[in-house]
């Protein structure tokens, strides 16, 4: 596959009936798998613990997805040690071979697509072209970054001084801890990992525990592909009691981190706190939250605007980094818009994902209350526009109206703060300064978009819309690997860009070498 230059991942058009059946036939394979008990994974070993985590399908809490075990703090230090050991040989292990099980792990899970999107829906809730965005992804980041790793291995110095050889080589930085987040619970934890491991590091996986049976098994796919004992340790646990023993261990040498502000920082500050027979500084790599705006400018094609509004607000309900959580409308077509979003949101379906309704369930009950009680916060900072409650169903799933609230300041609380849910507040601008300092306002800079047909707006945006990830004339979700390298700056990270050409650098040093010849 090294050969072959990288590709996007092509979707999956479910409105083939026979894709739709194989979606259908998937679901129900995967319904005869539940339940079952998976273990810890250190250095090869199973491991089973008195207390279990687990996992349940959001839109049926009653449906168990699957059953782990709950890493302890006293479980940090084995699995630190399982990945010390396996680092002096995986490090030294070819690139070439370290590329190659990627590539392989790629191949499978290619073959197993519909199965993995099974997975998602049932675990985290997403409909099927949501979960197949998911395992694309995946698949995406496991050939780029294979493919990364044999590019960086070519690098040379920019010059040859005179009378020397120069050499300038990445080599790998060391233990890692991989956190990864229950919304991309598939492609974030999967990227991570990759990028991690194929730079020759090794590490301890520690998946949400909203999320840990997608986990475990792309753990089982690793090991079929030939994933030697010790290089990924899987150890599904709590951040409280488990991650942060990880984090703040003195052999732990990096941390690849992706999830909200308050862990992040939290993360990152334990991890700057130097441990007795620690000889380095440890690394972070973080991406955080979001507060992202899409800004609807007066001379834009109002229905595209719309368009890319309601899937950024509304896809896998709000529950993105990325998501649109505020749209700056101007003046001029404000009421207009306001008109046609309501109608536009009155169209969505919620329901069950397994059955492909547009919006499911929000990932848990926790999540479930506190979006409610911003939905709250909301309707006294605004005028409702759409939703505003809860759905019930006889499954007691975890279902919240699509919401879009209108007329909120700009400073106003469900403007401000990362709710992570199906909440859209519209705010509106007098002037493009105006809109540009509004969607400039928050604490994060993730993504941000802007409809326009005005040149000169959408280069004004180019220059001072601050976001990582900016789009012009498209909706704020669904980064491409490749195309889109991924990450934000403020509090919405460490401007880590995944899927772009500098994100192994985070999981390497540069060693110098110059030879006198
Ligand atoms: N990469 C995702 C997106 O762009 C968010 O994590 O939507």
């Amino acid at each position: 596959t090294a050969q072959t230059p990288f590709t996007n991942e092509p979707f999956i058009d479910f409105a083939d009936p026979e894709n739709k059946r194989a979606m259908q036939a998937a679901l129900l394979d995967v319904e005869s798998h539940l339940n079952h008990e998976y273990d810890l994974i250190i250095g090869g070993r199973r491991l089973k613990t008195k207390e279990k985590i687990v996992s349940t399908n959001p839109a049926r809490p009653s449906q168990v997805i699957g059953i782990h075990q709950r890493a302890e703090a006293e479980h940090a230090e084995e699995a630190i040690q399982a990945a010390q050991a396996a680092f002096a040989t995986w490090s030294r292990t070819p690139l070439a071979e370290r590329a190659a099980l990627l590539f392989r792990a790629a191949d499978l899970i290619r073959e197993r697509k519909f199965e993995f999107c099974a997975w998602l829906t049932l675990e985290v809730g997403k409909n099927w072209a949501e979960a197949d965005a998911d395992v694309g992804e995946t698949i995406d980041f496991l050939e780029f970054y294979g493919r990364e790793a044999l590019r960086l291995d070519q690098a040379t110095t920019p010059i040859q001084f005179p009378g020397e050889r120069n050499q300038l080589r990445y080599i790998p930085l060391g233990i890692g801890a991989v956190i990864p987040p229950w919304n991309f619970p598939f492609a974030i934890m999967a990227g991570m990992t990759a990028a991690s491991i194929v730079c020759g590091n090794t590490v301890i996986l520690k998946p949400s525990v909203d999320a840990p049976t997608i986990a475990a098994r792309f753990m089982s796919l690793l090991e079929e592909v030939g994933l030697p004992d010790g290089v990924v340790n899987l150890c599904v646990g709590e951040g409280p009691g488990f991650g942060s023993e990880v984090v703040a261990h003195p052999q732990t040498r990096f941390i690849a981190f992706t999830g909200s502000k308050a862990v992040g920082l939290e993360i990152h500050e334990r991890a700057a706190k130097t441990q007795p027979g620690q000889v380095f500084i440890k690394r972070t790599i973080l991406e955080m939250g979001g507060k992202d705006s899409i800004i609807v400018d007066g001379d834009c094609d109002v229905d595209a605007a719309i368009e890319g509004v309601v899937a950024s607000a509304f896809g896998f309900n709000g529950q993105k980094c990325s998501a649109c959580s505020r749209a700056i409308v101007d003046a001029a077509i404000y009421d207009i818009f306001c008109d046609r979003l309501q109608a536009r949101v009155a169209t969505i379906k919620t329901g069950d994902p397994a059955e492909n309704v547009y919006t499911g369930p929000v990932i848990s009950e926790r999540s479930y209350k506190k979006v409610l009680g911003y939905i709250e916060i909301g309707k006294s900072e605004g005028r409702l526009l759409n939703g505003g409650h809860a759905i019930e169903t006889p499954d007691g799933g975890y279902y919240i109206a699509p919401t879009v609230i209108a007329d909120v300041a700009p400073t106003a609380r469900i403007a401000q703060e990362e709710i992570f849910g199906p909440v859209l507040a519209v705010i509106k601008s007098t002037s493009f300064d105006e809109a540009l300092a509004i969607a400039n306002n928050t604490e994060y800079g993730l993504t941000g978009a802007i409809y326009s047909s005005s040149r000169e707006k959408l280069d004004r945006a180019r220059e001072e819309f601050h976001v990582g990830n900016l789009y012009l004339n498209r909706k704020c979700t669904g980064a491409m690997v490749g195309a889109h390298p991924f990450g934000g700056f403020n509090m919405s990270g460490t401007d880590s860009k995944a899927g772009g050409p500098d994100y192994l650098l985070l999981f390497t040093q540069a060693k110098s070498i110059a030879e006198k010849v």
